[in-house]
């Protein structure tokens, strides 16, 4: 099954305080951003990239992806202000016209499996909305300043990652939403949400993370390690 994808990658990396954007650090000598347009590059489903950038780093990273195997899928589009308003902006560069299923997948999740693309893809086809995630693994409890309120019960809870998958039309529509209504959302599914629109959740695995503080970098290097033995 065909998809289109849109690649965020026009953040500045703050909480990563590497003064630059984490998505040019390296791992296992490649940017991260490398890793993670790979997985795309090499999957014959997937037919068009996104990738978002800031304007001032479109040079960088075309060098980088340039160079890649199957790069004439990527093409690169202007970022925005909110990881939002570069989704947005790639859906409006993307355009509807011959694909039904966009996905929308972090720069900075360099570790997401194919089965997972795969029944994501299928999932958004057959029912407009999947979201990647897993089970919350620890006990949550809600504070008000540093005092317990509440345990929240868990076995209801998940974690949710990207790739978000949807019908072209819907993510479409959830965008225009939230601009008329000056929503900010941390992502698509909860765009979408807000028309009442149903978003299944496809399970996806703990090694999908997202590379946010410094400490992820040691997590991704054992998670290389742990891929290199298997
Ligand atoms: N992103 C984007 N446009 C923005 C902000 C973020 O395309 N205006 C992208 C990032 O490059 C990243 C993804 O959205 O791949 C997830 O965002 P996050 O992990 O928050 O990355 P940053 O915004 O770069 O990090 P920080 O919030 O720590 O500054
Ligand atoms: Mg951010």
């Amino acid at each position: 099954m065909k998809y289109h994808v849109i690649i965020p990658a026009a953040g500045q990396g703050k909480r990563m305080g590497a003064g630059k954007n984490k998505l040019l650090l390296e791992l296992d000598n490649e940017p991260i951003i490398l890793h993670t347009l790979n997985i795309f590059l090499q999957d014959a489903d997937c037919e068009k990239v996104a990738v978002i950038t800031q304007k001032e780093e479109a040079d960088v990273f075309s060098g980088f992806i340039n160079k890649l195997k199957n790069n004439a899928k990527v093409f690169f589009v202007n970022g925005g202000q909110e990881r939002q308003h570069s989704v947005y902006n790639g859906m409006k560069a993307l355009g509807n016209e011959e694909c039904s299923v966009v996905l929308v997948h972090d720069g900075a999740r360099p570790f997401i499996k194919k089965e997972v693309i795969r029944q994501l893809v299928k999932t958004a086809e057959e029912t407009g909305a999947a979201i990647a995630a897993v089970p919350v693994k620890d006990t949550i409890k809600k504070a008000d300043c540093l005092q317990v309120k509440e345990t929240v019960e868990r076995s209801n809870l998940w974690q949710v990652q990207t790739p978000q998958a949807f019908q072209y039309n819907v993510l479409w529509k959830a965008h225009k939403r939230a601009i008329e209504e000056d929503f900010l959302g941390t992502d698509e599914s909860s765009l979408v949400e807000r028309l009442e629109y149903p978003v299944q959740i496809v399970e996806s695995d703990y090694d999908n993370i997202k590379l946010t503080t410094p400490e992820d970098l040691y997590f991704a290097e054992a998670i290389i390690k742990k891929r290199a033995f298997s």
